[in-house]
C-alpha cells in the first residue's frame, strides 16, 4: 500500500520551506515522538519507531506522503543529509509508528531526525528537529559492576518487628581534565536511586529504574549529564534505597509469604547499584568512569529508613553537606564492595503452591539464596518516569487531641509531601497518612493493614527554618497528621506532592450533571493515584501490586485519559515476564510470590486483554507481535484445560469480585473470558497478517459460542445463571445469538430496574460486571436506562460514591457512608479509597456518551456517535442534556460537544487532520439536518450515508463542523 518514491528534487523542496511559519490552511507535523516518547534518551530499539501528527485548520486536510530524514549531527539535518536515514518521499497517510530503516544504529547513538508532510495539493513543510539517542545494546558496552555495602546483617525472620535500613550513599570523585563535549550517565540498581553530579540531582525521575522481576530483567536509564560535568575536579554521588527489590512489598508481610515469611528481601538481600559515565572530550578522546571498588559508601546519612510501605526516617541532623560534590572528605566512608562479594545468602522463600490433587493451595518453603545475581537481561527502560507532577494546598488543619495536627489536602492522591518547620534540632515529628479521617476526627489507618505509612523527620535545628520531602516512599492519602510540631503549623507546614507515572493526560468531560462531573475528577485521580510505575490496585494499603484483573478492566478507560503508551510497554513487559510454566497469566504483574492459585479467571486474561487493547487505542501492532508467543502460549493453556469448550471452575476464586446477591459461577465467568481472549486474538491475528491463526481463532470463538449457547442460553433468550453480570458478560463478548440478542438485553434491563427500591439502585455488579453493564445496556437500545443508572445517588452506584464526598474511585461502593462511617458491611482493610476497577464507567462516558470511539486502530477512522438520553426517560432528575468531551488521540484531538434542548439537538465535533470521521446526529430525517447553519447540501466535506436507528450518518473529513438537527425522533 506505501510506495517509495525517491524524488531527488524532493529534499530541496521541502529545504525551501524549512523553517517557514506555518500558514492557514497548511498541514504541519508536530509532536515528533520515538517509542511514544519525545525526544528519549537510551533507546534500545533497534529499529525505534517515529511517529508525529499533522494539524492543520482547513477541511478535509491528508497527509499525502512524508519524508524522515535522521541526522547523525544536528548540522546534518539542518543540510537536509539523512546521513542515517532518508525515507524517501513516501506516499503514505501514515504518521504512527513509522519503524525506523536506516542505517544500522550501534550504542550510543545520536539521532537527529525531522518529518516533511505533504497535503493533498503537494505542498510540502518540515517538522521542528527532534532527536534521540541509542542506549548500551550490549552487555560488553558496560564496563560497570554493581557495587554495593558490606552488609553483615543477619537475614531478619521476625514478622513482628520491621527491619528498617538505611539507605546507602555512595560516592567517586574524580578529574575531567579536558574540554567537555558531551556526558552520559548510564545506570540502574538492584534497589531503587538518585543520583547527583556535583551537588546536582540528575534529572527528576522517582523510583528508578522501576519495578520489573529483577531476576529475569532491569532496566537501566540514560541521563544527558553534559552540564553538570565540569573541566577540573568533580563527584558523582548516588543515594540507594530497597524499593522493591529488598523492601517489604505487598501482603507479604500480613500472610506470611515471601523470603521467611517476612514480605522483604523478595529478589535479594543487599541493593546494589551499576553506573558508568561516558565522557566525550571536544578532543574526540573518551574517559568512562564506572562503579567499581574505588567508590566509597555510608549507611551514616540521614536516610535512616526508606521503606515504600513502612515510610522514611529522616535525620536532618546526619546530611553531611557536599556530599556529592568535589572537595569532600570521605575519609570515615567505607570503601564499596562489588556485589557478589556479599556472597551467597541462603533463606527460605515461602509463597504458595498449585495444588497437586484436590483444590488446596498450601504455602510451601523452598531454599533459596538471596545474594547477588546480576539480571538475565539488562534493558532500557521503555515507560515513562514517575515524578512529582502537581502540588496541592491544605483546604483545612484540624487538632483532634492536643499536639495533634490533621491537614486536610482536600483530595485523596498518591504521593509525598513538602514539610516546612522552624525549631530545635532533635525535635522529631511524626508525619502519618490516611484516606479518610473518623467521624471524631481521628485519622483512619485500618486499611492501611501492615504498611506502616509512618514518616519521621528529625530536624538539625537550622535557623532559617528547613524543609524536606521523602524520597524513598510514598503514600496514598488526604490526611497527613503531624505530631511533636514544634508550635502551632500554619497551612504553609505541609504541601501534597502528587507523585505518577508522567503520562500526559489527554482527556476532558463536562456535562450537565455536576455528579457526574465530580465522578469525571474522581476517575481521573484515581488513575493518577494508580499508575506509579505499574498500574497498581491502590497506592495506600500492602499491596499495591499490578493486579491483572483491574489492570484488564480499566485499560480502556486509561486509554482515554492519559497517553499510556509507553507506560503499558514497559508493563506489558512484566506481564508477558510472569507467565507462568503452564502458560497462564497470575493475578499480579510483576509476581514476586504467588499467593493462592496462580492464576483466576479473568485476571489472567490481561495478558491478551491488554496488549489488544493498547493496539486498539495507539495502533500498535509491535506490541502484538512481541506478545505473541505468551498469548499463544495462554491460549494453548486455555484450550488445554478448558473441556468441551467450556471454562473452569477452579483457579483463585475472585470471580466477580465484589458483586452484590447472587455468585455468577467461576466456569461461566471463565468460559465468557475463554471466548473473549479467542476473539481478541483472531482480530490480532488478522491485524498481523497472522491469517491461518486468525481463522483458527475465530473457529475457536465459534466452538465456544455454542458450547456457551447449548449451557447456558434457553430458547426464550433468558440465562441458565441468572445475575446481571452474567447477562452483561455474555452480551458484551457477544455470546448471544443476534436473533435473541434484544431480548436478553432487555432481560438484563428488566433485572436492572425490577432491583431498584427507594434506597437502592438495583445493581449487582461486581468488578466484572459492572464494566460491561451500561456499554451492554447502551447497545440492546436501554442507553436512557443506561444514563439513568449512570445518574443514580442511590446505593449502589457511582453517584452514591460521590454525594458521600468521594474525591477518588473506592474499592466499594459503600467503603464510606455518611450514616454508617465505616462500620458495617465491609472489612476496613479490604477498604482502599483509591481503586479504580469501578471507574472503568469512564470509557463508556467517552464512547457512548460522548459519543468518542474509533473503528479503526489508532484513531484512523473515527466514530462520533453522541447518544443524548430522552429528555423524559429519568423522574428523578434532568436526564443529561449537554457533553462537552475531548480526547487528544494519536492522531490528534477529537472533540464532541453536544446539547440537547427543547429538542434542538447540537453538535459541535473537531476530527484531527488526516483522519476521517462517520458521525450520528440524531435526527428524524436527513432533511432536519443542518451544518454549520446551512442545509447539508452544502455543507463542505459532509457526505450523508443513511438513516439509522433515529438518526443521520455522514461521513466528515477532518475540520471542526457544526451540526444541528431541529427534532429528535
Ligand atoms: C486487590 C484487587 C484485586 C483482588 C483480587 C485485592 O486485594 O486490591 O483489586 O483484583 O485482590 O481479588
Amino acid at each position: 500500500m506505501i510506495s517509495k518514491l525517491r524524488i531527488a528534487a524532493v529534499g530541496t523542496v521541502c529545504a525551501l520551506l524549512s523553517g517557514s511559519v506555518a500558514v492557514a490552511g497548511k498541514l504541519e507535523p508536530v509532536a515528533l515522538r520515538c517509542e511514544y516518547r519525545a525526544n528519549p534518551l537510551g533507546v534500545d530499539e533497534t529499529q525505534p519507531r517515529l511517529t508525529w501528527r499533522v494539524e492543520s485548520d482547513a477541511r478535509g486536510a491528508k497527509q499525502s506522503a512524508y519524508q524522515i530524514l535522521v541526522a547523525s549531527s544536528p548540522e546534518s539535518l539542518k543540510r537536509n543529509t539523512g546521513d542515517l536515514w532518508d525515507s524517501g518521499q513516501t506516499t503514505s497517510s501514515d504518521t504512527v509508528n513509522i519503524a525506523y530503516a536506516g542505517k544500522p544504529l550501534a550504542s550510543r547513538q545520536q539521532c537527529f531526525w525531522k518529518v516533511c508532510v505533504w497535503d493533498a495539493d503537494g505542498n510540502a513543510q518540515w517538522s521542528g528537529p527532534a532527536s534521540w539517542t541509542m542506549g548500551l545494546l550490549k552487555w560488553e558496552d558496560w564496563s560497570a559492576r554493581y557495587i554495593s555495602f558490606r552488609d553483615s546483617t543477619p537475614v531478619w525472620k521476625d514478622t513482628q518487628k520491621l527491619f528498617l535500613p538505611a539507605a546507602r550513599q555512595y560516592r567517586k570523585a574524580f578529574t575531567a581534565d579536558k574540554r567537555i563535549q558531551r556526558a552520559t550517565i548510564y545506570s540502574t540498581a538492584l534497589g531503587i536511586y538518585e543520583l547527583y553530579l556535583n551537588g546536582q540531582r540528575i534529572g527528576d525521575a522517582r523510583f528508578e529504574p522501576g519495578w520489573s522481576d529483577y531476576h529475569q530483567r532491569a532496566y537501566y536509564w540514560t541521563h544527558d549529564v553534559t552540564s553538570l560535568v565540569r573541566r577540573g575536579d568533580n563527584a558523582l554521588g548516588a543515594w540507594v534505597a530497597d524499593g522493591w527489590y529488598s523492601g517489604y512489598i505487598g501482603f507479604g508481610l500480613l500472610t506470611g509469604i515471601g523470603t521467611e515469611k517476612i514480605g522483604r528481601y523478595t529478589y535479594g538481600k543487599t541493593p546494589a547499584l551499576m553506573a558508568q559515565l561516558e565522557i566525550e572530550y571536544a578532543d574526540g578522546s573518551r574517559e568512562t568512569i564506572v562503579t567499581d571498588r574505588s567508590w566509597k559508601v555510608t549507611g551514616d546519612g540521614p536516610i535512616r529508613e526508606g521503606d515504600f510501605l513502612m515510610g522514611e526516617f529522616y535525620d536532618a541532623r546526619k546530611e553531611m553537606n557536599g556530599w556529592a560534590s568535589a572537595g569532600f572528605d570521605d575519609s570515615p566512608w567505607e570503601p564499596a564492595i562489588l556485589a557478589g562479594e556479599n556472597g551467597s545468602v541462603p533463606a527460605t522463600f515461602y509463597e504458595y503452591a498449585n495444588p497437586r490433587s484436590g483444590d488446596k493451595v498450601e504455602i510451601q518453603g523452598r531454599p533459596v539464596d538471596l545474594g547477588f545475581k546480576r539480571p538475565a537481561k539488562l534493558e532500557a527502560f521503555p515507560g515513562l518516569p514517575v515524578r512529582a507532577i502537581e502540588e496541592i494546598k491544605p483546604i483545612a488543619i484540624t487538632s483532634p487531641t492536643n499536639g495533634v495536627y490533621i491537614f486536610n489536602l482536600g483530595q485523596n492522591f498518591a504521593g509525598v509531601v513538602r514539610l516546612k518547620v522552624k525549631g530545635p534540632a532533635g525535635t522529631t515529628i511524626q508525619l502519618r497518612y490516611g484516606e479518610m479521617l473518623h467521624p471524631d476526627g481521628r485519622l483512619m489507618t485500618e486499611n492501611l493493614r501492615k504498611a506502616r505509612a509512618i514518616d519521621h523527620y528529625v530536624l538539625r535545628g537550622d535557623k532559617d527554618g528547613e524543609e524536606w520531602t521523602a524520597r524513598f516512599t510514598f503514600h496514598g492519602f488526604q490526611y497527613v497528621e503531624l505530631t511533636g510540631f514544634p508550635g502551632q503549623p500554619g497551612k504553609d507546614a505541609i504541601t501534597g506532592i502528587v507523585l505518577h507515572s508522567d503520562t500526559p493526560l489527554t482527556s476532558g468531560f463536562e456535562c450537565s450533571d455536576p455528579v457526574a462531573n465530580r465522578l469525571f475528577k474522581n476517575v481521573v485521580w484515581t488513575q493518577r493515584a494508580n499508575f506509579l510505575d505499574l498500574p497498581t490496585d491502590c497506592p495506600q494499603r500492602d499491596e499495591r501490586f499490578g493486579w491483572t484483573g483491574d489492570a484488564q478492566i480499566y485499560v480502556r478507560a486509561a486509554t482515554y485519559n492519559a497517553d499510556v503508551a509507553a507506560f503499558y510497554t514497559k508493563w506489558i513487559r512484566e506481564l508477558m515476564e510472569s507467565q507462568r510454566p503452564s502458560g497462564t497469566f497470575p493475578g499480579y504483574a510483576p509476581y514476586p510470590f504467588q499467593h493462592g492459585w496462580d492464576f483466576g479467571t479473568a485476571w489472567c486474561d490481561a495478558g491478551v486483554i491488554c496488549p489488544w487493547t493498547i493496539w486498539q487505542a495507539y495502533g500498535d501492532t509491535r506490541i502484538i507481535e512481541r506478545c505473541w508467543p505468551n498469548m499463544v502460549k495462554f491460549l494453548d493453556w486455555r484450550r488445554a484445560t478448558s473441556r468441551d469448550f467450556l471454562g473452569v471452575n477452579y483457579g483463585n476464586d475472585w470471580g466477580d469480585w465484589l458483586s452484590f446477591g447472587g455468585k455468577t459461577p467461576l466456569d461461566y465467568i471463565d468460559t465468557c473470558y475463554f471466548a473473549l481472549s479467542s476473539r481478541l486474538m483472531a482480530e490480532m491475528a488478522r491485524a498481523t497478517g497472522k491469517h491461518a491463526e486468525a481463522t483458527v481463532y475465530r473457529e475457536l470463538f465459534s466452538n465456544i459460542k455454542a458450547a456457551f449457547n447449548q449451557k447456558y442460553v434457553k430458547p426464550d433468550g433468558s440465562l441458565a445463571v441468572d445475575t446481571q453480570t452474567a447477562y452483561a458478560l455474555a452480551l458484551y463478548v457477544d455470546l448471544i445469538p443476534a436473533g435473541l440478542r434484544a431480548r436478553t438485553g432487555k432481560m438484563l434491563a428488566d433485572k436492572l430496574r425490577s432491583g431498584e427500591t427507594a434506597d437502592n439502585s438495583g445493581m449487582t455488579t461486581g468488578f466484572l460486571g459492572t464494566r460491561p453493564l451500561l456499554p451492554v445496556l447502551s447497545d440492546v437500545g436501554e442507553h436512557d436506562l443506561a444514563v439513568r443508572h449512570f445518574q443514580s445517588r442511590k446505593f449502589p452506584s457511582w453517584g452514591y460514591e460521590v454525594e458521600q464526598g468521594a474525591t477518588t474511585i473506592w474499592e466499594r461502593w459503600n467503603s464510606y457512608t455518611k450514616e454508617k462511617g465505616f462500620g458495617g458491611e465491609q472489612n476496613a482493610s479490604m477498604n482502599s479509597f483509591a481503586h479504580y476497577s469501578f471507574g472503568a464507567v469512564c470509557e463508556w462516558m467517552f464512547f457512548r456518551l460522548a459519543g468518542i470511539d474509533s473503528t479503526a486502530p489508532g484513531y484512523r477512522e473515527i466514530i462520533i456517535r453522541p447518544s443524548p438520553p430522552s429528555p423524559d426517560s429519568n423522574p428523578a432528575r434532568e436526564p443529561i442534556n449537554w457533553v462537552k468531551a475531548h480526547y487528544d488521540s494519536v492522531r490528534g484531538r477529537i472533540e464532541s460537544n453536544w446539547t440537547l434542548k427543547q429538542g434542538r439537538f447540537e453538535l459541535t465535533t473537531v476530527i484531527p487532520a488526516n483522519t476521517t470521521a462517520t458521525v450520528y446526529v440524531p435526527a428524524k430525517d436527513s432533511a432536519d439536518v443542518t451544518e454549520n447553519g446551512k442545509p447539508l447540501a452544502k455543507g463542505a466535506g459532509v457526505d450523508f450515508l443513511r438513516m439509522e436507528g433515529g438518526r443521520a450518518v455522514f461521513r466528515v473529513a477532518s475540520g471542526r463542523y457544526r451540526f444541528a438537527s431541529q427534532s429528535r425522533p
